[in-house]
């Protein structure tokens, strides 16, 4: 029996992930480079920002650039650092408008230093706002993310201000950059393809899936509602029966 049968219906999520796919395909369909499908994903990231906000979502996050992008041509790296700078800079006015709080997770310190300002500096900005908040997965990979926070639990350990069998699961989650953000309830993946590249790992334990052909540029705020509306019907059991959760 579905969960819609069984009459179950979900909340909105509070925190809601995507991994935002399939700009370089869309730009290859019409025969252009592929950071002219980076451009147009500038259109759907400001549509969902803008649906999320509405609809009551408290944290969305955005996978906008992997640990493994940096390995991409010069070319579309370049493109893509330049385009954020941008859009933030561009952004700035909505962000404050619509009370957003801007962070970022990643390895911050390896993005180019105009980059690092413009983003800092809106983060400094927006951190006084108390609406949704916006997090922009940058350099990040969870490997990555995971692997730190196993060196900066060893240095704790060797400083002796935590013994190894106090290592708990809130410990390794203290440690992580999402320390202060909820795990998110749905993630999204868009154009078509069933992976989870590295993507929060650890946090999308007990998430929810939810994946759409859709190529991130023609990613509408229809798209978002759909993902939401399914997502209400899931019925979420964290490893009980449906019986014990009723
Ligand atoms: C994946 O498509 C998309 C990215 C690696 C970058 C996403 C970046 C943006 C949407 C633009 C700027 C972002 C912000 C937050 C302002 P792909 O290139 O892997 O597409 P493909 O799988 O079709 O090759």
């Amino acid at each position: 029996m579905s969960a819609k049968q069984k009459n179950i219906t979900q909340d909105i999520p509070q925190h809601v992930a995507i991994i935002m796919d399939g700009n370089g395909r869309w730009a290859k369909k019409r025969g252009k480079l592929r950071t002219f499908g980076h451009e147009h994903g500038v259109k759907a990231v400001r549509d969902t920002v803008e649906i999320a906000a509405e609809k009551g979502i408290k944290y969305l996050t955005l996978f906008a650039f992997s640990t493994e992008n940096w390995k991409r041509p010069k070319f579309e790296v370049d493109t893509l650092m330049s385009l954020l700078v941008k859009s933030i800079h561009d952004e700035m006015p909505t962000l404050m408008k619509n009370n957003i709080i801007l962070r970022a997770i990643g390895d911050i310190e390896s993005l180019e230093k105009n980059c690092r300002k413009q983003l800092t500096s809106a983060i400094e900005q927006t951190s006084k706002n108390t609406g949704m908040t916006l997090v922009l997965a940058l350099s990040y990979s969870s490997r990555w993310e995971l692997t730190e926070a196993c060196r900066k639990i060893a240095v704790e350990v060797q400083k002796g201000n935590i013994l190894p069998h106090q290592i708990t699961e809130s410990t390794v989650q203290s440690f992580l950059t999402t320390n202060s953000i909820p795990d998110p309830e749905l993630l999204i993946r868009t154009s078509g393809e069933y992976r989870i590249s590295n993507f929060l790992l650890w946090q999308i334990a007990y998430s929810e899936l939810y994946y759409t052909p859709k190529l991130w540029p023609d990613f509408g705020k229809e798209d978002f509602l759909e993902a939401i509306e399914n997502f209400k019907q899931r019925e979420r059991r964290f490893g009980l029966t449906s019986e014990q959760i009723k």
